[in-house]
């Protein structure tokens, strides 16, 4: 059973189709890397899947049930590309608040937290508020909110936007820790490098796969050494 199974899913704004027929499956234990320009349709299907966005029609499960479902919620982790954070609250309170909305008693939140504080090195930073942190800083947050339950299927929307250098390397180390331990992720990015850390990418443009498959099979059936040239490669074709 893959983690995440998409078939001709359907999602429009009045008359506009966000999502035009995407189908798309991620494995059990996989990295899987939405790629696109704005616009081309990756928050929507994140939404969609997590139920937080209505389809207009088609099919999206997750771990072999049918979203929406409410069950379902303790075992997906979402970090939103708008961080979404009680910035009135200290980092602390919000890991809390979001370990007891998925039903984790405070000896479990505060040993998870104790890990992941290190982890976003924001240990110092626990009992600040979140109004007065950086933006980057937020964003870490933000991805230890997302853990902080240790859930299955992990859905990171744009994860290392803002991030420095140097954390974005810890990231995706951290992102590798995640799944060798069987968590399967869905992620957005804009950072083309960030795809070759994928086991798999997508290219996304107007609501659709146009192409995926490993970073290097993507590049050579394009016949280009980067995957800038390689998106446009498929768009070109997709628009034959
Ligand atoms: N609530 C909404 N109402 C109307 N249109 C929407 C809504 N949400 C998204 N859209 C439209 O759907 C399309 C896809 O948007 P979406 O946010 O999914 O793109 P994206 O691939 O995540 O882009 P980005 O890389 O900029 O984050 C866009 O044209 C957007 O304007
Ligand atoms: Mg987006």
């Amino acid at each position: 059973m893959p983690a995440i199974h998409v078939s001709k899913l359907e999602k429009k704004f009045g008359d506009f189709k966000a999502l035009d027929g995407l189908d798309l499956e991620v494995r059990k234990g996989e990295v899987y890397g939405l790629l696109g320009p704005n616009g081309a349709g990756k928050t929507t299907a994140i939404k969609v899947l997590t139920g937080l966005l209505k389809k207009t029609s088609g099919n999206a499960e997750i771990l072999g049930v049918r979203m929406p479902c409410k069950d379902i919620a303790q075992r997906i982790g979402y970090m939103p590309q708008e961080t979404a954070l009680y910035v009135g609250l200290t980092v602390h309170q919000n890991l809390e608040f979001f370990g007891k909305l998925f039903g984790m008693d405070k000896a479990a939140i505060l040993a998870r937290e104790a890990d992941l504080l290190k982890f976003i090195d924001l240990e110092k930073w626990r009992d600040e508020l979140v109004a007065n942190l950086s933006g980057g800083m937020k964003h870490r947050v933000s991805l230890a909110c997302a853990l902080i339950h240790e859930p299955e299927v992990l859905f990171l929307d744009e994860p290392t936007v803002g991030v420095d250098p140097e954390l974005r390397v810890s990231f995706w180390n951290f992102f590798g820790s995640l799944k060798e331990k069987g968590t399967t992720i869905l992620l957005t990015t804009h950072y083309m490098d960030e795809a070759s850390h994928c086991d798999r990418v997508g290219f996304m443009r107007s609501g659709k796969l146009i192409a995926e498959g490993e970073p290097k099979a993507i590049l050579k059936e394009a016949g280009t050494s980067s995957l800038e040239d390689a998106f446009l490669f498929y768009a070109r074709r997709d628009m034959q």
